[in-house]
């Protein structure tokens, strides 16, 4: 509507949205918009201060005194900049998750937050990945995916991502710390993830990642009269 194409991707923890919303980003020469990593910095920022993260007073005392913002690296690389410090590594830490989980069940947070993440629809092509893009941030958006596989599958993936880096997890605490963020994020009040009624789903349990990015690819260009830039 105006003159920009949105893209929105929701699911659950681990369905492989981020990886996916990059690549077609890349394809498609839109921008990539990670919203999850907005929440991983308010996250990190209470860890640091060392307050309740389910303390809405408390959380929007410190947000409001915070600066975060979102920068695009030479390689178009998103990084998360909390007053001034790129924090972009650090809000992956396991620990991190669940602090992004608990502050992003506050209505407050969110409201707050939305208006940094529609800024980007209203300015660029975008693909912006999170939960609740189709349903209340991008309500608007062309194309809608909702990406989703089986705890199983998210948990096994996961596990393979994180041994890739060295740790020693195992797999039934990567399910356990999967099924705690699905359960929370799937029954809070505030802008739970659910499917959007229009967007289309696609469950990735028993596909590669090359089966998905080209199903999501063909999608696109149906959906959007789009080309790829690049070969897919
Ligand atoms: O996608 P992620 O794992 O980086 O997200 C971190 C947390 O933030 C996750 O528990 C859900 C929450 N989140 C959200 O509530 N809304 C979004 N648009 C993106 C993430």
């Amino acid at each position: 509507m105006n003159g920009f194409n949105a893209i929105a991707i929701d699911g659950p923890s681990g369905a492989g949205k981020s990886s996916m919303a990059k690549r077609l980003a890349g394809a498609f020469s839109f921008l990539y918009v990670d919203t999850g990593a907005i929440y991983r910095t308010l996250g990190l920022a209470c860890c640091r201060a060392g307050i309740d993260r389910r303390d809405v007073s408390a959380v929007m005392a410190l947000l409001e005194t915070l600066d975060i913002s979102i920068r695009y690296n030479e390689q178009g690389v998103q990084c998360m900049i909390l007053n001034g410090e790129d924090v972009s590594r650090e809000i992956r830490l396991p620990e991190i998750s669940l602090c992004a989980s608990d502050v992003s069940a506050l209505p407050e947070v969110r409201r707050f937050l939305l208006e940094m993440q529609r800024k980007f629809a209203r300015e660029n092509n975008v693909v912006m990945d999170g939960r609740d893009i189709g349903t209340v941030v991008l309500p608007d958006a062309e194309l809608k995916i909702f990406l989703t596989a089986s705890p199983e599958a998210r948990a096994a993936r996961r596990l393979a991502e994180l041994r890739e880096k060295g740790s020693n997890v195992d797999y039934e605490e990567v399910l356990r710390d999967i099924s705690y963020r699905d359960e929370q994020d799937i029954n809070r009040a505030a802008a739970p993830l659910r499917k959007a009624a229009d967007a289309v789903e696609l469950d990735s349990s028993e596909l590669s990642e090359e089966e998905t990015f080209a199903l999501l690819c063909e999608i696109v260009i149906t959906r959007l009269a789009l080309s790829p830039e690049e070969s897919v």
